[in-house]
């Protein structure tokens, strides 16, 4: 990044002791993204960043737990038991990655409880990716392949993000993400390496989600709204239409040895770019997908309440051990005040 200090016109606009501690703040925060650091929750942001941040962690977060129901749907007809036992692993490893991101998000003041909230109530979105079907079992293999392979093209280069917590949340994330793009890729291989009927079906789910994974990159950038400040602020360090473009160069070598036909009759390489040329997504469609459009959006939302609903005593139980754990730390330490027996306090919760 280059090392250049930014002004940002949100922060040090008050008068008097309160602007001398923010232009101060200003001036940390300004540092900290010119040298290239990670800004932590201890430290002072603009409120811009803040929100910013808030924003994209929940509907990643969002996205992860949403990402779940797509495959969910074939746990229970996986063809083998160790075909099930990997999908049963990588959607756990979703509601994981889920975890770790609403954690990430409350150490910029937010609680997760009104994150889910806004999830519930449709201001908060997830990625438009989820809200299509998943019709055969090929498509858990196009889902790892494809839509995996798009998170983790996008998911990289935020293990860089400027914010600490969310940078170091995507390091994991992305070590996990990279086995459910090898799983797809693996279950399609079978496909394709079995019955013509087998190789159909594989081909039929490439069809389907070839143009929603691209989609999953976001508008062009020509109609971006937030991409120039957000890598100003060290969050976003490459756009929309770069990421597509890595994504659809690393992807279609793969589809070679799949042997499988990406569904573009204008995909080519392109000797003078370096790059493959190929059809933009329908971005009209992504929007009206976004807004609630797609073919599944209602099912996914009606069965994420369901279940937010249904799990309302485990929080509770959950919230009550922790209580109860807290009351006797407390009691331990009130008791051994003085003391300095590092076992004092019993066994952690
Ligand atoms: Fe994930
Ligand atoms: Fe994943």
């Amino acid at each position: 990044m280059a090392a250049r200090v930014r002004t940002n016109p949100e922060i040090s606009t008050d008068t008097g002791a309160d602007a001398a501690e923010r232009s101060d703040g200003a001036a940390a925060f300004e540092a900290l993204l010119a040298a290239d650091e990670r800004v932590e929750p201890r430290d002072a942001m603009p409120d811009g960043y803040r929100r910013t941040l808030v924003r994209q962690i929940a509907q990643h977060a969002h996205s992860e737990i949403i990402g779940m129901q797509p495959e969910a749907n074939w746990i229970s007809r996986a063809p083998s038991l160790r075909r099930k036992a990997i999908l049963m692993a990588k959607v756990q490893d979703e509601a994981g990655h889920g975890l770790y991101l609403y954690a990430a998000a409350e150490t910029l003041g937010v609680d997760r409880a009104d994150l889910l909230d806004q999830l519930h109530s449709g201001r908060q979105k997830y990625s438009s990716i989820f809200n299509y079907p998943t019709l055969t079992w090929a498509d858990v293999g196009a889902i790892g392949w494809l839509v995996d392979g798009a998170a983790i093209t996008n998911q990289v280069p935020l293990c860089r993000c400027s914010y600490g917590p969310y940078a170091r949340a995507m390091v994991r994330i992305c070590k996990e993400e990279s086995f459910h793009q090898r799983q797809g890729f693996d279950l399609l291989l079978a496909l394709t390496r079995g019955t013509d009927r087998q190789r159909a079906m594989a081909q039929d789910a490439v069809d389907r989600w070839w143009y929603p994974s691209l989609a999953m990159f976001g508008p062009p950038d020509a109609e971006s709204t937030h991409g120039a400040q957000s890598a100003a602020w060290g969050i976003k360090r490459f756009s929309n239409d770069e990421l597509r473009q890595r994504f659809v160069d690393m992807t279609v070598p793969q589809a070679e040895v799949l042997g499988v036909r990406i569904p573009d009759p204008d995909l080519r390489w392109n000797a003078e770019r370096g790059h493959h040329d190929f059809t933009q997504p329908d971005y009209a469609e992504l929007l009206r997908v976004i807004k609630g459009a797609g073919p599944c959006n209602a099912q996914r939302m009606a069965h994420r309440r369901r279940a937010h609903e249904e799990g309302a005593w485990v929080r509770e139980a959950a919230s009550a051990y922790a209580e109860k754990h807290a009351d006797k730390h407390r009691a331990a330490d009130g008791a051994g005040a003085g003391r300095t027996d590092d076992s004092i306090g019993g066994p952690a919760a």
